[in-house]
């Protein structure tokens, strides 16, 4: 499962591949709006610009889903890291910044001690299931399981 290591938070967050990012961080009590946020957000449909949060350096590539159009026309004069929480889901682990126009004393010192520690792998694959010689996978029917119904049309 993906973690999202949210920087300014200190705290480490495993979420469900594909899972939403704003989502999962309200679910988890990390804080994405600054005062005009919370005073009046758009409930995640791209439209305020106040969920920003940047992908910190060293993550992986391909870690969130790429831009959506609503944010390549918000985010055209913010950094290149920046995303509209709301709007990307969560593919591989990865590093957070929330509120990055928030500034952030010991910024650098934080994002290097992030980033010792390496990050879990991405989405860890469900084990595959080992059949039994000659057992059926599911939804497959047994060889000559339907023999005898066969048969039985044929007769009549
Ligand atoms: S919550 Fe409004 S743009 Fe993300």
């Amino acid at each position: 499962m993906p973690v999202i290591r949210f920087v300014r938070e200190g705290r480490d967050v495993e979420c469900y591949p594909g899972e939403n990012l704003r989502e999962v961080a309200l679910r988890e009590g990390i804080e994405l709006y600054g005062l005009k946020g919370r005073l009046g957000n758009c409930g995640g449909c791209g439209q305020c610009i106040t969920c920003f949060v940047e992908v910190v350096d060293g993550s992986v590539s391909g870690s969130l889903s790429p831009r959506t159009g609503v944010e390549e026309q918000k985010l055209r004069r913010r950094p290149e890291g920046w995303r509209l929480a709301c709007q990307a889901l969560v593919q591989e682990s990865l590093l957070v910044l929330t509120r990055p126009q928030v500034g952030l004393p010991d910024a650098e010192a934080l994002v290097a001690a992030a980033l010792l520690q390496p990050l879990p792998a991405g989405p860890t694959a469900w084990p595959a299931v080992e059949l039994a010689p000659g057992e059926p996978a599911e939804g497959e029917e047994e060889p000559g399981a339907n023999a005898g119904q066969v048969e039985t049309q044929s007769q009549g």
